[in-house]
């Protein structure tokens, strides 16, 4: 199903209205879900809205929150999100740190007591417009095995980079650090395919190919994949006083609390280092240097980060709108809240 960017907004931002969250939250939450399903990273968008709506209705984030801004030296701060939604916060958060960016040259700033925030990107393409560089990751739930380990210990805790350009262009990295999303296996799952054997691991820590003896995740490039997983979890959880490691919050256990996740957001102003122009031009460069490289064979060009993901909202916007889920359109469109009969309330995070 193909809708226009303010179709499926609109339809989102209605859903989590009916649900209970406020208009001027909603209109972020859904801002932001468009931002990635137009960019192609679907796992982060429309897709989402009926877990969100769930949540919303039963309790789990606090829709009129009290949001406290500490700041604790000319360059860091602590940002308390009140287990609002984590979209809301962090985007606040970053508001806020480009700011303190902006008047002392770096900002760290750490965003503790929050909810999912979705797609990192959306976060650094907001210091890039800014001029900004940043830098942001987050916790989410344990699905993750530790390399060599038979158990889940971190969460699939994504990185974002950004940074501007001298043309527009704007360099956005933005993973996460296991080899694939829980949402691709449950694709696999529902289509009765194979996993290639090194997204996934069973009970004994054993890699499978079998969807449904998923027992963890595999960190991306095995041990230097885990270190990564663990510097997330060590600056936005360890040390922001929130739970860490195998204690985050499952995204689907009582629906009805808060989360407590954390996020670590880094902002730089290039004035402070290089200068903006030079950095602009450097940045230019890297794109240009990178994208005249002869290709590989089976590749057509060597892109940046974020490249494809502009690529695809052109594609997209050019070919009748954004490709969105007939069932998740469905609900869309449905009069419900959220479905009682598929709860998302089912304390297991390996479930379909
Ligand atoms: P991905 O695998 O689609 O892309 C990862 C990175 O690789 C991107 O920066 C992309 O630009 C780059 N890339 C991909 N193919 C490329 C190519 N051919 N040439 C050059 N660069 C290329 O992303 P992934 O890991 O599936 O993550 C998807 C989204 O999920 C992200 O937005 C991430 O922030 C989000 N996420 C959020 C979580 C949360 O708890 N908030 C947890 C996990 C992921």
């Amino acid at each position: 199903m193909k809708l226009s960017r303010d179709e499926l907004k609109g339809l989102m931002k209605n859903k989590m209205m009916k649900a209970g969250l406020p208009e001027d939250q909603a209109e972020i939450v859904s801002e932001i879900l468009t931002w990635s399903d137009e960019r192609g990273y679907h796992s982060h968008g429309a897709v989402r809205v009926e877990y969100y709506s769930e949540r919303i209705a039963k309790g789990g984030w606090t829709i009129n929150p009290d949001f406290k801004w500490d700041v604790t030296g000319p360059c860091s701060a602590i940002f308390d999100g009140d287990n609002a939604s984590g979209y809301v916060a962090v985007k606040y958060a970053m508001e806020k740190a480009i700011d303190m960016a902006k008047e002392n040259g770096v900002a760290i700033v750490g965003v503790k007591n929050i909810a999912h925030s979705g797609a990192l990107g959306y976060y650094t393409e907001m210091a890039a417009d800014a001029d900004m560089t940043a830098i942001t990751f987050c916790q989410s739930d344990p699905m993750a095995v530790p390399y060599g380990g038979t158990e889940p210990y971190y969460g699939t805790n994504p990185i974002s980079f950004g940074a501007p350009t001298a043309d527009g262009r704007k360099v956005i990295f933005d993973m996460a650090t296991t080899v694939q999303a829980w949402g691709k296996i449950l694709d696999k799952r529902a289509r009765n395919l194979e996993i290639p054997s090194d997204w996934a691991v069973d009970e004994e820590g054993n890699p499978v190919t079998d969807p449904h003896k998923v027992n963890a995740l595999m960190p991306i490039a095995g041990a230097k994949g885990y270190g990564l997983m663990m510097l997330v979890d060590v600056f936005s959880g360890v040390l922001l006083g929130v739970p860490f490691g195998k204690h985050v919050s499952s995204m689907y256990h009582d629906l009805s609390e808060g989360r407590g996740l954390g996020q670590l957001i880094i902002v730089m102003d290039p004035n402070r280092f290089v200068g903006l122009d030079a950095f602009k031009q450097s940045m230019s460069q890297v794109c240009d240097e990178l994208g005249e490289m002869k290709p590989a064979p089976g590749f057509d060009k060597v892109n940046y980060p974020g490249e494809r993901a502009v690529q695809r909202k052109e594609k997209q916007m050019a070919t009748g709108g954004i490709d969105i889920a007939d069932d998740v359109y469905e609900y869309l469109i449905s009069d419900k809240v959220h479905s009682y009969s598929k709860s998302y309330d089912h304390k297991n995070r390996f479930a379909d």
